[in-house]
């Protein structure tokens, strides 16, 4: 059983910022953030957008534009998904009803010190560590035997209903992009496909209340994800997302009836490097409050991962070394991600010029 790590337990920041603070506290105040790059917005390159009804009906344009994403990008909006809208639209709505409870009815759900699976914030080690502007929910969903009896079976209706649903659809989404994935990338997909069986899927719920002092907090500080595959919804219209483009922070819009997908460090080393992990963060705003989810993506912790065989040549050796995928991932929970300095760790160090 994959564990989140353990973190020590910290106060609601939506409870904080219901007080009306007009400074906020030193644990949460950062002196220099990386500004994002503030010019005309509508000049900024944006992540391309991606069909999966084009793809699905055997679209090479699409296919291309999908490899292109993936290698340049790491990220793209997926439109023309499948997955029910109105569905979509009831989990948003269980989703912001949920953050709206009294705290009360929220501590039930509290992360406890053994595991940070609940509500509450990750990676907390010690009492003078920086914190995030946010509150997060943090649960495993798929297979659903992994779920913790204390979260989701307790969850109000028909949000728990909904998302199990939800669950469902977006672990088959997730098959069917990375399968369209080794089309693009003109692999086997069985190799590819059979490592993802009983695939392992959690989500993070992100909370992003208004804060009186934006460019001096941090949503969620800039990481790479740990599995293969994000499924990102951007549950109200507020923009924070933010991706890291030849060194410039780049906002990526929400996009109505998209969801934004990203490549996971899992991915990058499957790929051998040619599909990118990239490093993103969160910024908050003083106005509005911002919701996202996420749903991660990965195989089972008892797989092995390595480069796949076809994407490894003589002219473009292994980057990346074996290893069992609960290991990595344990690595990864075990301390606060810092850019994408657990993925160098695992790193074959001769690499190739690019
Ligand atoms: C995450 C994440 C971004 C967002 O939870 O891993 O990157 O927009 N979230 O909330
Ligand atoms: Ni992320």
């Amino acid at each position: 059983m994959l564990k989140f790590g353990t973190s020590l337990l910290v106060p609601s920041v939506q409870e904080l910022a219901k007080q009306r603070i007009t400074k906020v506290p030193e644990q949460y105040f950062h002196p220099n953030q990386d500004s994002p790059v503030i010019c005309n917005t509508n000049s900024l390159p944006q992540i391309p957008t991606i069909d999966l009804s084009k793809l699905l009906s055997e679209d090479a344009i699409e296919l291309e534009k999908l490899d292109h994403a993936c290698k340049e990008w790491g990220f793209f909006q997926l439109i023309n998904h499948g997955v029910n809208s109105s569905m979509v639209e009831n989990v948003k709505r269980g989703i912001q009803e949920f953050f709206d409870l009294s705290i009360e009815e929220k501590k039930q759900f509290w992360q406890t010190p053994e595991d940070s699976e609940g509500y509450g914030q990750m990676y907390v080690q010690s009492d003078d560590q920086k914190l995030d502007w946010a509150d997060t929910l943090i649960i495993h969903t798929l297979p659903p035997q992994i779920r913790n009896p204390r979260l989701i079976p307790c969850f109000p209706q028909p949000l728990r209903d909904n998302l199990e649903k939800y669950s469902f659809e977006l672990g088959k989404l997730c098959i069917t992009i990375i399968e369209r994935m080794t089309l693009a990338l003109k692999i086997e997909s069985n190799e590819v496909l059979e490592l993802f069986e009983n695939l392992n899927q959690s989500m993070k719920w992100n909370y992003y209340p208004p804060c009186p002092q934006p460019e001096n907090v941090i949503g969620i500080d800039s990481h790479s994800d740990v599995g293969a595959l994000t499924i990102l919804l951007q549950v109200n219209e507020t923009e924070g997302l933010q991706i890291k483009n030849e060194g410039k922070w780049i906002p990526i819009k929400p996009v109505s009836n998209a969801f934004v997908i990203n490549v996971g460090d899992t991915l990058e080393i499957l790929t051998n490097g040619l599909y990118k992990s990239i490093e993103h963060r969160a910024i908050v705003n003083s106005k509005k409050e911002r919701i996202s989810i996420a749903t991660f993506h990965r195989p089972q912790i008892d797989r092995v991962i390595s480069p796949i065989s076809n994407l490894v040549t003589a002219q473009r050796p292994a980057l990346f070394k074996k290893i069992v995928a609960g290991d990595y991932y344990k690595a990864f929970f075990s301390r606060k991600p810092q850019g994408k300095s657990c993925l160098d760790a695992v790193r074959i160090q001769n690499e190739i010029d690019e």
